[in-house]
């Protein structure tokens, strides 16, 4: 398996309108606020949280960022996530999935939230690389995933595994807890 099937997170969306309580977990919030603390600048030029739900983390991230693209494959979370963030204007939603409708941008911060294990090794290897060449050095990646036991293809471990693996990242930021991990990484020549 190279990535979790599509129609996974179709099912889920069905069921629930907010399938991992993003809007109600006290845990969520806690991890959201220690993830935008993680954030070694106050304020970035063009932003991207691939993977964006119903857009809870790119609310937080809004006011940080001068612009944010926000993307996710299922319509009917991309819906929910443009309500949240109509008022924010400086952020774009938009359906696209990851690797293949990567955009051709360069940021200066890239938000890997809860959706890097859903890729096995050599996928995230392929998006890492995607991550790095839309970035130029100074640029600031940040990987936030669940620890516990999953089906996905990775742990989340082992995606901060991969994702540290990549010559052109430098780790700034390392925070464990037994639920979760949190690194930054910047963007080196
Ligand atoms: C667990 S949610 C993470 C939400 C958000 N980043 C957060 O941390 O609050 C994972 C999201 O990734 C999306 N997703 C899964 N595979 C994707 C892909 N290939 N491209 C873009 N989004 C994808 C799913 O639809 C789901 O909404």
């Amino acid at each position: 398996m190279t990535s979790t099937a599509r129609e996974y997170f179709h099912t889920i969306y069905a069921a629930s309108d907010d399938p991992w309580n993003f809007t109600t977990s006290s845990y969520e919030q806690r991890k959201y606020a220690l993830t935008l603390d993680s954030l070694r600048r106050e304020r970035y030029r063009n932003a991207f949280e691939p993977g964006c739900s119903i857009g809870v983390l790119s609310e937080l991230l809004a006011p940080r960022c001068e612009r944010l693209l926000a993307t996710d494959i299922i319509p009917s979370a991309l819906a929910r996530a443009a309500r949240r963030l109509e008022k924010h204007r400086n952020v774009v939603v938009e359906q696209r999935a990851i690797p293949e409708a990567w955009p051709n941008e360069t940021f200066d911060l890239v938000v890997l939230s809860e959706v890097a294990y859903y890729f096995d090794a050599e996928s995230l290897g392929d998006i890492v690389s995607l991550v790095v060449r839309s970035t130029d050095p100074g640029a600031h990646v940040v990987g936030v995933h669940w620890r516990g036991d999953t089906d996905y293809p990775l742990t989340g471990d082992g995606a901060h595994e991969v994702i540290n693996a990549h010559i052109k990242l430098r780790q700034m930021v390392h925070h464990l807890e037994k639920e979760f991990v949190i690194d930054l990484w910047e963007r080196v020549e």
